[in-house]
């Protein structure tokens, strides 16, 4: 299939475009570069040896959507473009809303003008909110988000849902990530972040490298058995062989699909610093801290439904999630910008 990679040169969407070329796919790449480099197109085809087409194009224009369309005929679209900087969003909630919201809008209303209604929306655990309970299966209730960022994953799954309602011609898989981490196997490609990193994993081996000087553990007073908040990271190798089989699901009359893609295993923040130092024999200085606003304890998902659905499971563990983060990082200390 021809497939739209809305956002395809970011961090999960790099990953997919390799498993949408190892599967036969011919993905498409479209991207802002906001917060990718252009460097990760020559890296993809260096792994693959196989092109993609890019598009340096915003989802919010719709002119460069067009002529997208046009030229390429897509059957189907993965969106991963979208920010997605959780404190950030707090303070330009306008920003938020209008990348995300009326970026989608746009994407679908263009993909509906070239009558393609085939589409897979990278959505997020944060849905659940403070979840109803653990492990969380796709019934659980959607929760009350925290912050503009998660408002617009909650918010774009009803918008989705809506358009199928009113022309079932659309069909639409929600998947709803956990924590993904990890790099490509190769080291040449991983998670970019700008500035000083959010996120757990990548914090940890930017301490590893030297760049930071410990880790910050945000609380250990949670009710879970070290204090410390849990979660369930996925290596993004993983994720993205995810949407390889969300595609073959993509068929006519599918309707509105709803998958957590995590590995089902929950592990804390101090789990993932002794599983990092034996895994790459770095020792990680920490502090705590007090608890970050918006956090929650405890977040892991029940992944059955895509394996019996899609038929996919997560295949790699904590150690190789640790290991090929610190390959990317150790081999390319200042990401893309080297
Ligand atoms: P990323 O920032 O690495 O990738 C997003 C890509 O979209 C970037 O390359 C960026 O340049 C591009 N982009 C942003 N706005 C755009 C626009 N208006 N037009 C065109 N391109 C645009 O992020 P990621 O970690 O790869 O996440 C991909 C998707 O998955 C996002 O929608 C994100 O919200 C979602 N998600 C990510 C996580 C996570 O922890 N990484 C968890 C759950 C969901
Ligand atoms: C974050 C996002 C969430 C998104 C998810 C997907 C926030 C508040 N939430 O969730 O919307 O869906 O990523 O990947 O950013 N931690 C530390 N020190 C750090 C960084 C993190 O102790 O420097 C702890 C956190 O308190 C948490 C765990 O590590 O317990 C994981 O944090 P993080 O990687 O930021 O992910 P989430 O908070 O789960």
């Amino acid at each position: 299939m021809k497939i739209l990679v809305t956002g395809g040169a970011g961090f999960i969407g790099s990953h997919t475009v390799i498993e949408l070329q190892n599967a036969g796919h011919e993905p498409v790449i479209l991207d802002n570069l906001y917060n990718a480099s252009p460097k990760v197109i020559g890296r993809i085809e260096a792994i693959t040896g196989k092109k993609v087409p890019f598009y340096e194009a915003d989802i919010r224009d719709r002119e460069a959507l067009n002529r997208v369309f046009d030229a390429e005929k897509p059957d189907a679209v993965i969106h991963f473009a979208g920010l997605k900087a959780v404190g950030e969003s707090v303070h330009k909630p306008w920003e938020y809303y209008d990348n995300n919201i009326t970026g989608t809008l746009t994407l679908l209303d263009v993909m509906r003008k070239h009558n393609c209604r085939n589409i897979i929306f990278s959505s997020s655990a944060t849905v659940y909110g403070d979840p109803a309970f653990v492990p969380i299966t796709e019934e659980c209730p959607k929760g009350t988000c925290t912050n503009p960022y998660g408002w617009t994953k909650w918010m774009l799954e009803q918008i989705l849902t809506d358009m199928h309602t009113a022309d079932p011609e659309w069909n639409v898989i929600l998947l709803r990530y956990f924590n993904p981490i990890g790099a490509h196997p190769s080291g040449t490609m991983g998670e970019n972040p700008n500035g000083i990193p959010n996120n757990l994993m990548p914090y940890i081996t930017q301490v590893a490298v030297g760049k930071l000087e410990k880790l910050h553990v945000f609380g250990n007073d949670y009710d879970t058995p070290d204090g410390t908040g849990v979660r369930d990271y996925i290596h993004v190798v993983d994720l993205a062989k995810g949407h390889v089989c969300a595609l073959k699901k993509l068929a006519p009359g599918s309707g509105v699909s709803i998958y957590n893609l995590g590995t089902g295993h929950g592990y804390s923040v101090l789990d993932i610093v002794h599983n990092f130092e034996e895994a790459t024999g770095k020792k990680i200085p920490y502090v705590i801290d007090p608890r970050r606003a918006g956090d929650i304890a405890t977040c892991y998902c029940s992944a059955e439904k895509a394996q019996k659905e899609l038929g996919w499971t997560a295949q790699y563990g904590i150690r190789e999630m640790c290991e090929d983060s610190w390959r990317w990082q150790s081999m390319n200390p200042n990401g893309y910008d080297d």
